[in-house]
């Protein structure tokens, strides 16, 4: 798309025209999408990522058809966390095909059309300024083409990957008017709870149906005495913090840490982990909020 530096009276470009087809074609794609889920927090660090490549192979394990989409444009971290870094996308006509893991679950990232792993995502402006100020603008447009412009084929389930930052969700639902639902992500330290409270609010102000919270990093299991200890101090409890449903509550593991690091299915290698049985139980209860609608 152009900037506007480049589109005095709109200088031909037909960019309403541009932005329309686009939005058209988005939902186009979507009608083959069963269910949208948005994983949110306010708060950077929590897991999203870490959560949504972990949850989009434990719904894949139970036999759903699931694509990923890395709505975090300028820092993709889930391409590596599901271990298709080096996939190399092929274009048709209609599209791109999305990576596919070992497991079968589909997905698009940024990171997938960057030419190296230190490459920053640059918009074209003519100064930083320009950029600066069009950067939103850019990111929903980029996005907009992830999801538009990806063979998704048909899915049961098209989770997506926000950046941190309370401000995010509403570019989501510009985009995806009927967006299914929202999981937010957070940990057990009253910081987090500041925050993540304005993710809930958020999600209320949009009229987006809140899934559920998920408190990640919920404790911590001594790898040699195999006690259970709490990594945070907070007193008040995510149910009583948020008042919403809490779909789990995810231990910190080590294993789970290295398994984002190496791209490789935690939930699938580790099955019997306590960290396993509660993201399984999460994804089951994202199935059963859809089965009851
Ligand atoms: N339950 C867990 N046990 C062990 N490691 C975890 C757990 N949850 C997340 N991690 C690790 O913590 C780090 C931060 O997680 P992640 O990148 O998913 O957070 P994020 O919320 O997506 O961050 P950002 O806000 O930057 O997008 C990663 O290295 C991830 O592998
Ligand atoms: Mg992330």
């Amino acid at each position: 798309m152009k900037s506007y530096k480049e589109l005095p009276n709109d200088a031909g470009s037909n960019i309403i025209g541009q932005v329309t087809a686009q939005a058209n074609r988005l939902q186009k794609r979507l009608v083959s999408v069963k269910h949208t889920v948005a994983i949110v927090s306010g708060k950077g660090g929590v897991g999203k990522s870490a959560l949504t490549a972990n949850l989009a192979t434990a719904l894949t394990l139970n036999g759903n058809t699931v694509g990923g989409v890395d709505a975090d444009i300028n820092g993709p971290t889930l391409a590596k966390m599901m271990g298709v870094r080096n996939a190399e996308l092929a274009y048709t006509p209609t599209g791109v095909n999305p990576a596919i893991t070992t497991l079968g679950t589909k997905l698009i990232s940024m990171d997938l059309l960057l030419a190296a792993d230190d490459a920053p995502v640059l918009w074209n402006a003519h100064t930083q300024k320009d950029a600066f100020t069009w950067r939103s603008t850019m990111e929903v447009g980029a996005l907009r083409e992830f999801i538009a412009d990806t063979e998704w084929g048909t899915l049961d389930y098209l989770l997506l990957d926000l950046p941190p930052g309370t401000d995010r969700l509403p570019n989501v639902v510009e985009l995806i008017p009927n967006l299914g639902g929202v999981i937010i992500v957070t940990i057990p330290s009253e910081v987090s709870q500041l925050i993540v409270k304005k993710s809930v609010t958020m999600a209320q102000l949009l009229n987006v149906p809140i899934i559920g919270v998920v408190e990640n990093m919920a404790s911590y299991v001594c790898q040699h005495c195999g006690k259970e200890e709490s990594l945070f101090s907070t007193e008040e409890s995510p149910e009583t913090a948020f008042q919403q449903v809490v779909l789990g509550k995810i231990p910190f593991d080590p294993r789970l840490a290295r398994c984002s690091d190496n791209g490789t299915p935690y939930v699938a290698e580790y099955s019997d982990s306590l960290a396993s049985k509660a993201l399984m139980q999460v994804a089951q209860k994202i199935q059963r909020f859809f089965d009851k609608l």
